[in-house]
């Protein structure tokens, strides 16, 4: 698996000073646009519950809609989507959450996912965590059983994932950039 680590963060575009000067951007565009690269990743992603029954895969807007579809397709799974506040127009549930400098809200609709459900959550990058962290508290608070968090890159230097793990969120990523 090192070496499909090694042949995924090939297919990934690096932007240097996006969206400001200093800052190393990972474009997965590329990896989604290259049809090998995007099913192998999938594929991977989803191998710990291949004949496990998982009820819903949450996807968190936007990259990890495209994700999460092809993740929940494969395990037979339904999908969440969980947005930025004001997109869905049922009666949602609401979680504020940190970004880089200030805060925002995501929401997700009431009854997307019953108490108990096996969830498992999707994104294409974990950085510093604060998505994510939004993520499974929202899911939480309506009685979802998270069972894992799952991303194709992992940035560790920003503690992201290490933050997930100290709430009992099992992790998966592909591959790092540290
Ligand atoms: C990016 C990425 C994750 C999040 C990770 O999305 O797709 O959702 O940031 O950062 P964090 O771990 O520090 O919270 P972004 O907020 O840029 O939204 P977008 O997908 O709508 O562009
Ligand atoms: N790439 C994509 N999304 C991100 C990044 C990145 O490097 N850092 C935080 N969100």
């Amino acid at each position: 698996t090192d070496f499909l680590a090694a042949d995924l963060a090939a297919s990934i575009r690096t932007i240097a000073d996006y969206p400001k000067p200093g800052i190393l951007f990972r474009d997965i565009t590329t990896l989604l646009g290259d049809a090998r690269a995007f099913r192998r990743a999938v594929d991977e992603l989803v191998q710990p519950w291949a004949g496990s029954k998982v009820d819903k895969v949450a996807g968190i807007e936007a990259r990890g809609f495209i994700i999460g579809g092809a993740v929940a397709h494969q395990l037979s799974a339904g999908f969440v989507p969980i947005r930025k506040k004001g997109k869905l127009p049922h009666q949602t549930v609401r979680m504020a959450y940190a970004l880089e400098y200030g805060q925002d809200e995501m929401e997700m609709h009431v009854d997307a996912v019953a108490a108990g459900e096996r969830v498992i959550l999707v994104d294409d990058l974990i950085a510093t965590g604060g998505t994510a962290e939004g993520a499974v508290k929202l899911l939480r608070n309506i009685g979802a059983r998270v069972e894992a968090a799952c991303f194709i890159v992992d940035l560790p230097d920003l503690g992201g994932s290490d933050k997930l793990r100290a709430m009992d969120v099992p992790v998966r990523t592909l591959l790092s950039f540290a």
